[in-house]
């Protein structure tokens, strides 16, 4: 049974909007909780307090296979022949390796030109999908995308679909089942279209009402200071969910204020340069199930701390990183004690973004100008090596 295999459809009991043998699978979810001294250390924590959630050892090389599978178990019930997304990278190559294995539907891509890595573009050219470049950032993909998959009857795969959020629910049961089942008391997630933190808000919500866990761990959402909605939102305007009374007129305030300085994202982070997360309102929720917070970190500290990731044994991409930087910004604030078990999770694999690896590494001037320099990102030096 293929499904037994599956890091999602294990849990089906937990996400059981389709019959069992409908479910699709690729081998999603074979992922990896790994203590981290080193990382520990960097982050400030005792030996033993923190531990690293590779998802980046999923089938496209990153979460998103745990959402898609669930996803194209959905698009399959409804016999959709079509599918799309708009994508910093990840999600499309998930998508285009969702189609090409599984062979149910046809993938439609859009990329702002310029806004993806190369590994991620390069698994979606191979696998096949038709890639549209459009003029712009992830933010008017994600509006594009919307408006054509309207108006054409095209499945939309972005996490604005219910499904995807059921499959990343996962995420945080592997990681409770790695710990047999002792909560953490922290999960650190980084936050692009917010997703993640909104599925795993829903997961503990409905753990703690099925009565399998008796505490919910708090939740850090990180932010890239280039891409900071989310942060500036919940932490400086003290925008809540407030049992979904949301301050709309805070919310069209501060879009509007962003159309008229014509803001847009940018970091080095570039699965999470975005601007205008799909899931803002869920992951408000998330925040409040979970007492959460939202930090912002500068893409030297992610630097940094991707190559601490990668030199105690795991290679993450710089936006999966933002949960390390993220953490160690919130130990020195005291916020995380020492004592406090810390989940960080890495979202994506290492060789998704080569070129920002080895521009932080070079000794080549030139290419380190034309990639970080500009950022105004220092190199690697020994002492964060
Ligand atoms: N980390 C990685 C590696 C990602 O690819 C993304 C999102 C995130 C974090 C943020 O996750 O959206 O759930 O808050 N990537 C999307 C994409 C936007 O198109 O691949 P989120």
């Amino acid at each position: 049974d293929p499904h037994s295999f599956s890091g999602v459809w294990r849990f089906h009991a937990l996400l059981p909007f389709a019959p069992r043998e409908m479910c699709v699978t690729i081998g999603e979810g074979q992922t990896l909780l790994q203590r981290s001294d080193p990382v520990a250390e960097y982050v400030g924590l005792r030996p033993g307090s923190l531990f690293l959630q590779y998802e980046g050892l999923n089938p496209s090389g990153s979460f998103k296979d745990n959402g898609m599978a669930a996803a194209f178990t959905h698009a399959r019930l409804v016999g959709a022949t079509r599918a799309a997304c708009a994508s910093t990278g990840n999600t499309s190559a998930s998508l285009a390796l969702y189609c090409s294995v599984t062979r149910l539907m046809r993938a439609i891509i859009f990329i702002g030109s310029g806004k993806i890595a190369y590994g991620k573009l390069a698994q979606a050219l191979d696998y096949g999908a038709l890639t549209v470049q459009i003029a712009g950032d992830f933010d008017d993909a994600m509006k594009r995308v919307q408006e054509v998959s309207r108006s054409l009857g095209i499945y939309l795969v972005n996490s604005v679909n219910p499904f995807r959020l059921e499959g990343q629910k996962t995420i945080m049961l592997r990681v409770l089942e790695a710990l047999r089942w002792e909560v953490p008391d922290w999960i650190v997630v980084p936050g692009g279209n917010l997703g993640n933190s909104s599925a795993f808000g829903k997961a503990f919500r409905e753990l703690r009402d099925l009565g399998l866990i008796k505490k919910v761990p708090r939740l850090a959402v990180i932010n890239a200071v280039g891409a900071n909605t989310l942060y500036r939102l919940y932490e400086c305007e003290g925008l809540r969910w407030n049992g979904g009374r949301v301050d709309g007129e805070k919310l069209s305030q501060f879009y509007g204020e962003m159309d008229r300085e014509g803001r847009r994202a940018s970091t080095i982070a570039s699965a999470i340069e975005i601007n205008r997360p799909v899931n803002l309102w869920k992951c408000l929720q998330a925040l409040e199930v979970c007492q959460g917070v939202v930090r912002e970190v500068t893409d030297q500290e992610i630097l940094d701390a991707k190559a601490q990731v990668g030199a105690g044994g795991l290679g993450c991409e710089p936006a999966s990183a933002a949960s390390v930087a993220g953490a160690k910004r919130l130990v020195s604030e005291g916020v995380i004690t020492k004592d406090e078990l810390v989940v960080c999770i890495l979202t994506g694999h290492q060789l998704k973004d080569p070129t920002a690896t080895v521009a932080y590494h070079t000794t080549d001037q030139q290419m380190f100008n034309e990639v970080l320099g500009k950022r105004g990102v220092r190199r690697a030096t020994f002492a964060n090596r």
